[in-house]
């Protein structure tokens, strides 16, 4: 797949099927609660995607048995959804969707607590999230790629967390993974040059221990290696000429973002 821009009308496409997936999340932040089953969470999101006239892009992708991946605690990403698996007040979960509007993909990701959580867990949740939002300050027509991934890393690295170098962002469009790869560490190159109409998923993977994982019997789950906490967080963006277009936030969270950027002037 080689990179494309997208055109306006595209990235209208783009703008409705990341409104859709947004809502998706907000569902799905609604429902978690000690006692549901990453199962149940799976089925509702699923159902939310196909009520919003919506196909669920990571059912089947490469043989993934669900539409959201569920991943605990010390899992990374795409834990898959089980009857068995019941959440716990304390845990933290990442919840990775991603979905398809009249031929265009969206993908966004978050982490939640799960009732009360410990002050460190809560810590890597939003470090991970300002990993995300520090990246993006490079995204923008001009700068090159891997400005992003430094960013990422140097935020992450200030709190002794493990970068996880096995997984990396992509660029999104007709495609869930298009050109190019989004590594969340620095990088030897610069990178390719941004360039307004790319539209990209940038998704930090963060650790509170090592960054190093492995991978479950199951063959998809990822873990940490030392069973530390892990955190994700991810948007499809599109870069323009000035600040980067996040496609898939919530209403609350673009409201929330906005009344940040007024107090910091
Ligand atoms: N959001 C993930 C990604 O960007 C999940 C896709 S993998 C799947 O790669 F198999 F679960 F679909
Ligand atoms: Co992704």
């Amino acid at each position: 797949m080689p990179i494309t821009i997208k055109s306006e009308r595209e990235i209208e496409r783009m703008r409705e099927a990341g409104r859709r997936l947004a809502l998706v999340h907000e569902k799905l932040q609604q429902v978690i609660r000690p006692g549901i089953s990453t199962a149940e969470i799976d089925r509702l999101g699923e159902a939310c995607i196909r009520d919003l006239d919506s196909v669920p892009s990571f059912l089947h992708y490469n043989g993934y048995p669900a539409s959201i991946c569920v991943s605990v605690n010390d899992e990374v990403v795409h834990g898959i959804p089980s009857e068995g698996r019941i959440l716990r007040e304390g845990d933290i979960v990442s919840l990775d969707a991603g979905l398809i509007y009249e031929g265009y993909h969206a993908d966004a990701a978050r982490t939640h607590a799960v009732g009360g959580v410990s002050p460190e867990a809560q810590r890597l949740i939003d470090i991970t999230r300002e990993c995300f939002f520090e990246g993006i300050r490079f995204a923008r027509a001009g700068h090159h790629l891997h400005e992003i991934s430094e960013a990422v890393e140097a935020h992450a690295e200030k709190y002794g967390y493990g970068v996880v170098r096995d997984l990396v962002g992509h660029g999104i469009g007709t495609h869930l993974h298009e050109a190019p790869e989004i590594p969340n560490y620095r990088q030897k190159k610069r990178g390719i040059l941004l360039r307004p109409g790319m539209t990209l998923a940038v998704e930090p993977m963060i650790n509170a221990g090592t960054w190093k994982v492995r991978w479950l019997e199951d063959q998809w789950t990822v873990v940490s290696a030392d069973h530390s906490l892990s955190a994700h967080y991810e948007n499809t963006i599109c870069i323009t000429e000035g600040e980067p277009e996040i496609l898939t936030l919530t209403a609350r969270e673009a409201e929330a973002l906005s009344a940040s950027k007024t107090e910091k002037g």
